[in-house]
Formats: structure tokens, C-alpha cells, sequence
């Protein structure tokens, strides 16, 4: 399909949005601003699956461009294409436990990638002049202001402080944007959120390992003895903040999102062993017999907490999905959507780009 750029009111580019948070937020816009064009713009890594976005792929304003935030010719390529205004970025590396096994490309994709898109982002919006308003927007995570102890919160206001290799390379993206405003002017917003759980999250994060272990009579590992502490937003609450922040936020500023909703880890996973049985309609408590305390991972950050105060009094933003259905509703959705689990397991998600796509694209 081809588009004519001047038709739509804003072109946004949307990094990641094949993956987890980034497929739910382009949905979200996609479906709610038919005047946006929303350009999904994603390299379809191991993380990228667009199936997860298979309801939406023949919507008028939804474009997706195969591409890495690292390569500046295809992004400057892309942002001239569609006259980009906007770039909502959440392409990542985000999995702690993979960073710690390969540093190096977190570098390249967390940092050289947001530096690259800074970089085409400044130089084309300083060449056009019909742009209004346009505006840099950069997804991040609570994973930078550090670890707490049993208590506290972290504020906007809090010293970075990453401790592994995903959030260092994180934090230095956020220092990168932010130097983009202070030094360029860059119109930026950044925000941290804590860890968001839902449907099509990759089954390699804790919520749907441990629900689909469960399931299959596995060993559940918990890392440590379980008494690590984050806070769970539902995916769909962070889409709407980020709809709230696009749309409300003050250039230059962060914000924190999240639900204030803690959990210690062993506590959710008796949780989701207790949702799966009653799924199941297996006898109470069949689960605790797969529960598998394991080695820790190295430099395990002992507890995220955020204080979400700023956007919910600056913005008006707040959570909408209290947590226990919540979580029965993404238990429900990874134990019944067995096409989506199966293809991804054996890795025939992959080729859904290709059959798809690269004919139509020809
Ligand atoms: P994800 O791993 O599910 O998806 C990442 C997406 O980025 C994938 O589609 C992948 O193909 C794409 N990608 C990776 N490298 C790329 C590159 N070089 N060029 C273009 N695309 C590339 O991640 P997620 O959990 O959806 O997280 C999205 C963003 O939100 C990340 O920036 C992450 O740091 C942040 N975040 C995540 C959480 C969480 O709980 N998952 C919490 C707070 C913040
Ligand atoms: P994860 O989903 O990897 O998110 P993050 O490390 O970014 O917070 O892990 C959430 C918590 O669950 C974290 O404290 C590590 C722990 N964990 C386990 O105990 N077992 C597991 O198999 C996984 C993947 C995580």
C-alpha cells in the first residue's frame, strides 16, 4: 500500500512496535488516530514478531518498514519517505539476562541506535521548516535510577544509578536524549516505566516462563530465594500513558510511569501457579511441586519501586487494570493462544516478514 504522507495530520515513527510494549502502543495509536500515519519501524530481531500485530497490518494508516535504529541511511531514508515528524522509540535490547551474556549489542542498539536516530531526527527537522511541533520521544525504564532497598521510591529526581549491562546501556541513552535538548534544543520527552506484563510479551520474561512452565509440568526457576521486588504495570495501561505523554507532556521533562503495585517474585509466581491450576481444573496447590529456586542471577537488583506522582497529577494519568485480572487475563491468553506459542517457539514467526511483506514490497 502506498501513502500519500500529506494526508495524515502526524507521521510517526514508532521503533520496536513488532515487539512487546512497542505492538500494543502501535496498535493503540493505529486504532485511535486514523489521522496519524504510524510507521512501525523495527529490525524483527528474535524480540520482533508481527503477528502479535496481524489485526491491524491492513489499516490505512499503518505502515511497516523492516529496519535497523542503528543503520542511519535507512532511518533517514525512512524519515524523508513519510515526512516524519515524530519518533516514539522503544526499539531495544531489553532483556537483563541476555545483556549480561552480550553486552555489546545492547551498546549497539540501546546507545549507538537512539544516538543515530538523535542524530538524523536533529539534522532533517532543522532542514524542514514546515514542521510545527515536532518531538523525540524516548521510551526508558525504572532499571536506571539503581536498586532499592525494603524502602523508598524512586522519583524523577533520582541520580542514575544502573546496574547491568541492559540498564547502563539504557541509562546512557536517556543521557543521550537528554543532551540532544540541552545542547541542540532537541524536543524530547522521556519516560521510565517499571516492568510492564500482558499478552505477547516473549516468553523468555518472568509472567509468561513461569505461567507456561507451570502448564507444562516444568520446573519453574526463581532466581535466589524470590524475594526480589518489582512493580507490574499492565501493557495496555503503559500504551495509554504513552498516548497521554505524546500528547500532554512537557518537552524537556520525564516522567515516571507505573501501577505503585509490588510484588516480591515468589509471591507471583504462587500467583500464577494458583490462576494456572484453577485454569486448568487441577487439584489446589498441584502447582508448588515445579517451584525451582535457582542460582541467582549475577548483580540481581534487589527491588524497583517508582513514585508515579508527576504524571498522574501533571498529566492525569493513572492505571486502569487492577492487577489480579490483569494477570488472569494474560494467564488466559498465553494458555489458549497455542498458534501464536507454537510459532514462536519453533521460530516460524520469522518468516512472517517475509510471506507477508517482501513480495507486497517489491
Ligand atoms: P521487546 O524486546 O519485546 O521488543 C523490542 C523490539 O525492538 C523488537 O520488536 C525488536 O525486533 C526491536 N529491535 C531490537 N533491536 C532493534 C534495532 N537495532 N533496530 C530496530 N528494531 C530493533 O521489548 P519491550 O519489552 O517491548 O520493551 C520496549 C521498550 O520499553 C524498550 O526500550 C525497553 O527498554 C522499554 N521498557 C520495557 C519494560 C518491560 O517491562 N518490558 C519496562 C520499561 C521499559
Ligand atoms: P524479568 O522478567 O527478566 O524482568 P527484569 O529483570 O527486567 O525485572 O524478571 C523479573 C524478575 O523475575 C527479576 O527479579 C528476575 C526474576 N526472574 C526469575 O526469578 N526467574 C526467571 O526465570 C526470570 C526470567 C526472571
Amino acid at each position: 500500500m502506498t501513502h500519500d504522507y500529506k494526508q495524515f495530520k502526524r507521521r510517526i515513527i514508532i521503533t520496536g512496535g513488532a515487539g512487546f510494549i512497542g505492538s500494543h502502543t502501535v496498535r493503540h495509536f493505529v486504532k485511535k488516530y486514523p489521522d496519524y500515519l504510524i510507521i512501525n519501524f523495527d529490525k524483527l530481531t528474535y524480540a520482533g514478531n508481527l503477528e502479535n500485530l496481524r489485526d491491524i497490518e491492513n489499516y490505512p494508516n499503518y505502515v511497516f518498514v523492516k529496519g535497523d535504529v542503528a543503520d542511519e541511511d535507512i532511518v533517514r531514508e525512512t524519515m524523508e519517505k513519510y515526512h516524519v515528524d515524530s519518533i516514539i522509540h522503544l526499539a531495544a535490547e531489553s532483556h537483563v539476562d541476555r545483556s549480561i551474556f552480550n553486552p555489546m549489542e545492547f551498546v549497539r542498539t540501546n546507545v549507538v541506535g537512539t544516538v543515530t536516530l538523535l542524530n538524523v531526527a536533529r539534522h532533517l527537522w532543522e532542514k524542514w521548516d514546515d514542521i510545527e511541533n515536532p518531538l523525540f520521544y524516548h521510551i526508558s525504564t525504572d532499571e536506571v535510577y539503581g536498586s532499592l532497598g525494603k524502602e523508598g521510591k524512586f522519583t524523577e529526581k533520582t541520580p542514575y544509578d544502573p546496574r547491568s549491562p541492559y540498564s547502563a546501556s539504557k541509562a546512557s541513552s536517556d543521557h543521550f536524549v537528554r543532551a540532544y535538548h540541552h545542547t541542540y534544543g532537541m524536543p524530547v520527552l522521556i519516560t521510565n516505566c517499571s516492568n510492564n506484563y500482558g499478552p505477547y510479551q516473549f516468553p523468555e520474561k518472568l509472567i509468561p516462563l513461569v505461567a507456561l512452565h507451570f502448564a507444562e509440568e516444568k520446573p519453574v526457576p526463581v532466581y535466589g530465594t524470590g524475594e526480589n521486588v518489582r512493580d507490574w504495570l499492565y501493557v495496555e495501561d503503559h500504551a495509554k500513558a504513552i498516548d497521554t505523554v505524546f500528547h500532554k507532556g512537557k518537552i524537556g521533562e520525564t516522567y515516571n510511569i507505573g501501577a505503585e503495585n509490588e510484588w516480591r517474585n515468589i509471591d507471583i509466581v504462587h500467583k500464577i501457579g494458583q490462576l494456572v491450576d484453577q485454569f486448568l481444573g487441577r487439584p489446589q496447590g498441584y502447582y508448588e511441586k515445579f517451584i525451582t529456586f535457582v542460582k541467582d542471577r549475577p548483580g540481581h537488583d534487589f527491588r524497583y519501586a517508582l513514585d508515579t506522582t508527576k504524571i498522574r497529577t501533571e498529566l492525569g494519568w493513572k492505571p486502569e487494570m487492577p492487577f489480579e485480572q490483569g494477570l488472569r487475563k494474560t494467564i488466559e491468553w498465553y494458555l489458549t493462544n497455542k498458534e501464536w506459542l507454537d510459532r514462536v517457539r519453533s521460530g516460524e514467526y520469522m518468516k512472517y516478514y517475509q510471506q507477508q511483506y517482501a513480495e507486497r514490497l517489491k
